[in-house]
């Protein structure tokens, strides 16, 4: 099975993908890393893992729709099973959304659906959480709202800053985003009416 990656910066999550996929008995092979950013530092790091990368840079283009299709094209090229949004910052339209519906997710850093959105771990802390977590879900035209395939959860400490919680947590998200794109490639969930379906023993 052939899986694209879409990053807009670090790509720490894209890496832990990249770290995966190279055992035997990974269920698939990542053939291209693309950015949306030309300097994205996960474009090197792919790269040198002799990866396939492109750099779309939406600066380029004139409006989001001419930017999404550009991607469309790159992404249609390299014919992937499962298309994985790790760090990407763009919101998606909802064509190129539905394109990709029930191929694409996405890793987000909460336990949706509490905080969808941005800057989740300072909303965590305000909050008063004991627990955070990451998530890992079906992109659908609901920013942050597809439905859920896996969470990881970790526990929120006493002195626990924004900075401390989300470098925690990002130690979740690569070992949570590796087992969740495992499950969607070999078949274990899927979508289906805007739901996933559990199939066989997934935990
Ligand atoms: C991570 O918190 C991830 O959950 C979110 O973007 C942040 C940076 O991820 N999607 P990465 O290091 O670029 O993978």
């Amino acid at each position: 099975k052939r899986v694209a990656i879409l990053i807009s910066g670090r790509g720490s999550n894209m890496s832990a993908l990249l770290e995966a996929a190279r055992a035997d008995d990974f269920p698939g092979e990542i053939c291209l890393v693309l950015s949306n950013r030309p300097d994205a530092k996960g474009l090197e790091t792919a790269a040198a893992a002799g990866i396939a990368t492109l750099a779309v840079d939406h600066k380029l283009y004139a409006n989001r729709g001419d930017h999404e299709a550009a991607i469309a094209e790159a992404l249609d090229a390299a014919r992937p099973d499962i298309i994985c949004l790790a760090g990407y910052m763009r919101i998606l339209g909802a064509g190129f959304v539905a394109r990709y519906k029930g191929r694409m997710i996405n890793i987000h850093p909460s336990l949706l659906p509490l905080f969808p959105g941005l800057h989740t771990h300072e909303r965590a802390l305000q909050a008063g959480m004991r627990v955070h977590g990451c998530t890992v879900h079906y992109v659908t035209e609901v920013m942050d709202g597809g439905p859920i395939i896996a969470q990881a959860a970790i526990s929120v400490l006493a002195d626990d800053t924004p900075d401390s919680l989300a470098q925690r947590l990002l130690h979740a998200e690569h070992q949570l985003y590796p087992h969740a794109l495992a499950l969607a490639l070999n078949g274990q969930v899927s979508m289906a009416d805007d739901k996933v379906v559990l199939h066989g023993t997934s935990r």
